[in-house]
């Protein structure tokens, strides 16, 4: 998939003085059904998450919380994106090599899956990402 593909998404926000509210429905305002939710949380300063491509699953990424950076990079041209609203998610579609970075304290990665977690569908080597990437 083409990095153009990498979607920066607008939730809903609904304002309210006892605190703000945001909603995601699988289908209408990410284009795949979600089947998994996992998040990344009490992630030490300095570490990096991510490091691999997947194979069919399409994923949305939100900063719930602080905020971090999501490096996507489709075998060809590379990007870094900042993620630091909790109503704007980034579209992942398969096949796109991700890394994430800077993690501020006490930030929290939601990340809504379109498949249930499979290691097969994993490309956690890099070489073996780009021979795919080149071959298709
Ligand atoms: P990993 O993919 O390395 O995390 P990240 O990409 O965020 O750095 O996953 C860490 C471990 O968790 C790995 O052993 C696989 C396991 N895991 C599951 O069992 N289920 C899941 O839904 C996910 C995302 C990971």
């Amino acid at each position: 998939m083409p990095i153009e593909d990498c979607q920066l998404i607008e939730l809903p926000r609904i304002a309210d003085p006892r605190g703000n509210l945001t909603f995601v429905e699988g289908c209408r305002h990410i284009n795949f059904a979600i089947n998994r939710v996992f998040y990344l949380y009490d992630v030490p300063g300095g570490a990096d998450r991510g490091g691999h491509a997947l194979k069919t699953c399409h994923q949305f990424l939100i900063a719930m919380s602080g905020s971090f950076d999501v490096i996507v990079y489709d075998g060809r041209e590379k990007q870094r994106i900042s993620l630091n609203r909790s109503y704007r998610g980034l579209y992942l579609p398969p096949m796109i090599w991700r890394e994430m970075d800077n993690f501020s304290s006490g930030s929290v990665c939601l990340v809504l899956a379109s498949e249930a977690y499979c290691e097969a569908d994993y490309y956690r080597d890099y070489n073996s990402y780009l021979k795919a990437v080149s071959e298709s």
